[in-house]
């Protein structure tokens, strides 16, 4: 038979009869009802109606040659594309029997034969809205689903939802792919037999048991997990007890392969050793040269004392070799070389104390003093260099707060850089070892030549290690001063002075002590 169209075709009721005049009367019944009407006068036409259009109300006889109405219906809710409609039995039949069994293959509602049509409007009118109601919430379920399905699949952290005995109820495709099994595979394993290889023995402590036995969340780092080929990677996880209610379901389980962060944080582990190795390297250079120039400059200085009583001795034996020795003049003889003895000892003594004295802690320090001992240093290198060195301390200058051993260091370098760069210059200006107060809280100790000064593209190198343009230079002096004196709080630079030259100077922090402003200066080197 034809389809009927409705001007309001929201709904769609399909009308089955084999009776063409129960088929009119129920058609002119639900007319101008603002339905789609549908007509089919057999089985056969119905289901194939039912398929196209999936009405949501089919009013159904019972009583049909070839298909009955049971089979219609039976059929119906075999097809997924009909299985929702609200099937009304139509029928004279009105026992007991014949409703049960319209129920039990699905049927909605039952419409026993002479219908009223006041009776089969209301009941196609509510059966019509609960059907379209259910379709928008599926339809609503459907777009919720596949916004979960969506996010679950974007995901690149693996997500497991275990039941409470470990059971792999869901996974999702990261799952998957991190443990190199299908989805499929994962689910219905058991969680902790499928990855970890001592969950036989003591399942109790393993991760995540206590999240599905005690709902206690869990949250650890660098887990080793089986995967499903039997190879391990490392894993972080956070479990979460899944509830319903107060009753503990289980736990879900994300998780992700950690094995490039891991090598990752190694390699840049092994980079901070590499650059600490290379920096300690550096300062064992440093002091090596130091030592090294030091021990030249130490067998000169001693050899000065040594040679003195040398030639005193052999002055006092010739003199005792004498038939009447003067013995006053051998005292003073003797006392000499006592005095020669006494220099060379405070020489070794010097160089010892500037050796060995670990860089322990901060000291509060006369400036000058600190100075005096540094020229005192230096004067090997002066003579070497047929260079002089002087200093220029007002007495206002405050005491500053530093480590002796390491200011020495580098106020010693800087002095031999300005000796060396003076050396090949016709002038014989001193190299000028200044100091001054430098803004409310510093003290600047500047060192000044006359040498050939600083190259205009020198700036930004003369800090950097191995930067020399000397040809036994290392160029590691500057670099070793800035890395000190920046530990020491203050900072390191240079100026090019009018008059020519060059100019190297570092800040130090003044000490806090409540000195009057009047008090005498200490004179000590360390108070
Ligand atoms: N007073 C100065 N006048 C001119 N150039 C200087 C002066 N001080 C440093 N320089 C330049 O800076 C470079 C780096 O100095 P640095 O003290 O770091 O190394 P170096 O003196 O060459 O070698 P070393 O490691 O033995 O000290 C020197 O080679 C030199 O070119
Ligand atoms: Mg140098």
């Amino acid at each position: 038979m034809t389809e009927a169209e409705n001007e309001h075709p929201e709904v769609t009721v399909l009308l089955v009869d084999d009776n063409p005049q129960n088929l009119k009367v129920l058609y002119e019944t639900l007319k101008d009802k603002g339905y789609r009407l549908l007509i089919a006068n057999d089985g056969e036409k119905a289901l194939d109606l039912a398929h196209r259009h999936q009405p949501e109300v089919i009013l159904l006889d019972i009583m049909m040659p070839e298909m009955d109405g049971y089979e219609v219906c039976e059929r119906l809710k075999a097809d997924p594309e009909t299985a929702d409609s609200a099937v009304v039995f139509l029928s004279a039949l009105d026992d007991l029997e014949a409703k049960v069994k319209g129920f039990a293959l699905g049927g909605a509602d039952y419409i026993s034969k002479p219908f009223q049509s006041q009776e089969v409007i209301a009941r196609v009118k509510t059966h019509a809205r609960v059907i379209r109601l259910e379709r928008e919430l599926q339809a609503q379920n459907r777009e919720l689903q596949s916004d979960q399905a969506r996010i679950l699949n974007s995901i690149s952290e693996g997500i497991y939802g275990l039941d409470e005995n470990g059971i792999i109820e869901f996974a999702n495709p990261a799952a998957g792919v991190i443990m190199r099994s299908s989805v499929e595979d994962l689910i219905g394993r058991n969680f902790f037999e499928t990855h970890f290889s001592t969950a036989a023995e003591c399942p109790d402590g393993l991760p995540v048991h206590a999240t599905c036995c005690q709902g206690v969340a869990e949250n650890q780092r660098d887990i080793r997990l089986l995967r499903a080929d039997q190879t391990g990677f490392p894993a972080e996880y956070r479990a979460t007890p899944k509830l319903e209610g107060e009753d503990l379901r289980g736990a879900v389980v994300v998780f992700r392969d950690i094995t490039a962060e891991l090598e990752n944080e190694q390699a840049l582990e092994e980079a901070r050793e590499l650059v600490r190795e290379q920096r300690d390297q550096l300062a064992h250079t440093s002091r090596l040269t130091t030592m090294g120039e030091m021990a030249a400059g130490v067998a000169h200085e001693v050899n000065q004392p040594l040679t003195a009583i040398t030639n005193y001795t052999r002055v006092s034996k010739r003199m005792m070799s004498a038939e009447h020795p003067n013995l006053n003049l051998l005292q003073e003889t003797l006392d000499k070389i006592e005095a020669q003895s006494h220099r060379a000892s405070e020489i070794i003594r010097r160089i010892r104390r500037f050796m060995k004295k670990p860089a322990t802690g901060k000291d509060v320090l006369s400036v000058a003093a600190l100075l005096e001992d540094t020229r005192q240093f230096a004067e090997v290198d002066a003579r070497n260099n047929d260079g002089t060195i002087e200093l220029l301390i007002p007495e206002d200058v405050p005491d500053i707060v530093a480590d002796p051993i390491q200011v020495q260091q580098v106020a010693l370098n800087l002095i031999r850089n300005a000796l060396e760069a003076s050396r090949d210059t016709a002038s014989d200006l001193p190299v000028e070892v200044s100091a001054t107060r430098a803004g409310e809280g510093f003290v600047r100790i500047s060192v000044r030549d006359y040498g050939p000064g600083l190259a205009e593209d020198a700036g930004e190198n003369l800090f950097l290690p191995f930067y020399t343009t000397k040809e036994e230079g290392m160029g590691i002096g500057l670099p070793t001063c800035r890395s000190l004196i920046q530990a020491q709080g203050g900072e390191i630079g240079f100026e090019r002075p009018e008059g020519g030259g060059a100019c190297f100077f570092f800040t130090l922090p003044v000490a806090d002590a409540p000195a009057a402003p009047s008090s005498e200066p200490s004179s000590a080197g360390a108070v």
